[in-house]
């Protein structure tokens, strides 16, 4: 059998195609076994820049490296088979000029293996997102609230809470949707706004934080897990693996302190 014949990697075509049919289910995933665990559940899975603050305790996502993006990408490409995989770009390599983009994502790429990559910012990406999809580079655009802008927009804001800022945030959906990307994750934009573009757009919307209209949702999956101690206020945990794991924390430390144990746990025998 060739190779090609053992590939079942979800495509980007088929994310695409998913407009106005099945929702898209994404997660973010930063390490190989959580991402062997979700997905057969999932049809994309973000290496997002978000793995900064949840697995690196930094205060925001500016510190990430692209060597950073790059390490966790590859975890995530061995643990998952299915999915598409999308890694983030990182802050300050590819803002600057399409070129830059090009040259920082081909490496994302050639070294993780994904499918495709994320970036911020709507309208003035339009054209790093036409310049990297015109050369074989799958983007996914994040609009609305997008953390890297988090100085720049003093704090992380709900986007579109008045109607005087939805057609800026319509153009950007507009922007990137006819400059090639495949997808367009809608973060922290008003309900009505959210529900709004995903009728505007011919590609599906991805949302967080934003509306059940949207194509699709992603959430943190360390958030949805029940390991963030503050959450987002609309983030659902599905499962409460923060107390899980202070539990087993505890239990091990009683057991271990008692020397009440097996002989055959936490040891090995003597070959006979
Ligand atoms: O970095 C990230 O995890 C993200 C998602 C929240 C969309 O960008």
């Amino acid at each position: 059998m060739s190779v090609q014949n053992t590939i079942r990697r979800k495509t980007v075509p088929q994310i695409r195609n998913s407009k106005n049919n099945t929702p898209v289910v994404c997660l973010t995933a930063y390490h190989a076994h959580t991402a062997r665990l979700v997905d057969p559940y999932v049809d994309l899975l973000l290496v997002g820049d978000s793995l900064g603050m949840v697995m690196h305790g930094m205060e925001n996502t500016l510190g990430v490296s692209l060597e950073l993006m790059i390490l966790h990408g590859k975890a995530v490409m061995r643990g998952a088979d299915q999915a598409v995989v999308v890694v983030d770009m990182p802050f300050g390599t590819y803002e600057e000029s399409p070129q830059i983009a090009f040259r920082n994502a081909s490496r994302v790429i050639h070294e993780t293996g994904c499918t495709a990559i994320k970036l911020e910012g709507g309208a003035r990406m339009a054209e790093t997102i036409h310049f990297l999809s015109e050369r074989g580079i799958p983007v996914m655009a994040h609009i609305g609230l997008t953390p890297q802008s988090v100085q720049t927009m003093g704090g992380y804001k709900t986007q579109g809470r008045t109607t005087d800022e939805w057609a800026a945030l319509e153009e950007d959906a507009r922007a990137v949707a006819e400059a090639g990307a495949f997808s367009v994750v809608l973060e922290g934009i008003a309900e009505p706004l959210a529900a709004r573009i995903t009728g505007q757009i011919d590609v599906p919307t991805i949302g967080i934080g934003a509306s059940p209209a949207c194509d699709g949702q992603i959430l943190v999956l360390e958030d949805m897990l029940g390991l963030n101690p503050s959450p987002a206020k609309f983030v659902k945990e599905f499962a409460s693996l923060g107390a899980a794991i202070e539990g087993a924390a505890e239990a091990y430390a009683k057991e271990v302190r008692s020397r009440h144990f097996p002989a055959k746990e936490h040891t090995y025998a003597m070959k006979k």
